[in-house]
């Protein structure tokens, strides 16, 4: 059996896994969240967030052989996040990685954040066929997505500025919700209606890109006007309102360019993948598109070293790996496509 580690730290989560390459199984799991940690903040801090990795990844790693009954020197090879992220989180896990692999002298693999996202629903047991599209929702992306097969991926469509979940993070601070405010949102919209018609921007356009930033001045503006000023005079039910309104705008605009693109591609297999695909309505308006859609399970939706691990086995196959201790931080998928690693 060849048993790959993946290794997953290129934001706020430190992510582990072990991957059973014969079974096509992951064997154990681990995942150290800072969203508590980072909650007082309202974001992430880049200087906490490599800390809480370096102080989490070495006891994780002892729990998950633990929890797979297996010792180091029976990996066969260690995949980990090259990029992109920030710097000093992806640092501490390249670093991790490359010793440990350089000491057990076994191949090191390294992967592209979105090619773990973008392969993630292989590890669910009702696996999407090869090619289907993919959306990419989450903190810090929003993505349309032809995934072909391993390494032959098209972005048709970004954003052009904040992603899908920061667009939700940033106005339900400004109704005074905790961070991560996308659940919090969702939760308060379900008592309100869309009396508010906040803008869908590019909804016109042609191409398949995204912008969220307006929604925070088209927010503030609202919550102004309704408050006199005074955020504290907001009534619940205006809360509510307004919460159902962002909703209802950030979910119109990505089933808007989601439609577009499975019509120009003619595929019929659609995967949701990101934090932000754990939100009811957007599924709701997604499943209504009248193709075969798949979510796979939060826990390989967010960020997570399992979804490395399965990268790192698919490509090891192929013979791609290389000691490298460079991060990328701001890697683009393309290049990622024509080197292969
Ligand atoms: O994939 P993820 O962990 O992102 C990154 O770390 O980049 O997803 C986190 C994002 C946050 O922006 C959060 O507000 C959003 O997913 N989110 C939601 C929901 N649950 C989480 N957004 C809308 N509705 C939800 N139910």
């Amino acid at each position: 059996m060849a048993l790959i580690l993946g290794i997953e730290s290129s934001c706020d989560d430190t992510g582990v896994a072990l991957y059973d390459s014969d079974q096509q199984i992951i064997i154990a799991e681990l995942l150290a969240s800072q969203t508590q940690m980072q909650k007082d903040y309202g974001g992430v801090v880049p200087e906490l967030a490599s800390r809480d990795h370096l102080k989490m990844i070495t006891p994780l790693l002892n729990e998950l052989c633990t929890m797979a009954n297996c010792k180091l020197k029976q990996i066969d090879a260690i995949a980990y996040t090259k990029g992109p992220g920030l710097n000093g989180a992806l640092l501490v896990g390249a670093a991790v990685a490359n010793s440990l692999a350089f000491a057990l002298n076994i191949p090191i693999i390294p992967i592209h954040h979105l090619e773990g996202h973008l392969l993630s629903p292989l590890l669910a047991e009702a696996k999407p066929s090869f090619p289907f599209l993919a959306l990419l929702v989450s903190g810090g992306n929003t993505l349309i997505a032809v995934v072909e097969a391993l390494g032959k991926y098209q972005i048709l469509g970004e954003t052009l500025d904040d992603a899908a979940g920061e667009a939700f993070d940033k106005t339900a601070r400004m109704l005074g919700l905790p961070y991560p405010g996308g659940a919090e949102i969702a939760k308060l919209a379900l008592n309100g209606s869309e009396i508010y018609r906040l803008p869908r921007p590019l909804s016109n356009s042609n191409d398949l890109n995204f912008s969220f930033s307006g929604l925070k001045t088209a927010v503030a503006t609202l919550i102004n006007r309704l408050s006199g000023g005074d955020d504290s005079q907001l009534s619940q039910s205006d809360r509510q309102n307004i919460a159902k309104s962002i909703e209802e705008a950030i979910t119109d605009s990505l089933v808007n360019k989601v439609e577009k693109a499975l019509e120009q591609t003619g595929l019929t297999n659609l995967v949701v993948s990101g934090g932000v695909s754990a939100n009811l309505t957007l599924r709701d308006k997604l499943d209504k598109l009248g193709v075969n859609t798949f979510y796979p399970p939060l826990k390989h939706c967010t960020d997570n070293g399992a979804m490395i691990a399965l990268c790192g086995a698919l490509r090891l196959k192929l013979g791609q790996f290389s000691y490298n201790f460079t991060v990328l931080p701001r890697w683009q998928l393309m290049e990622y496509n024509q080197c292969n690693t």
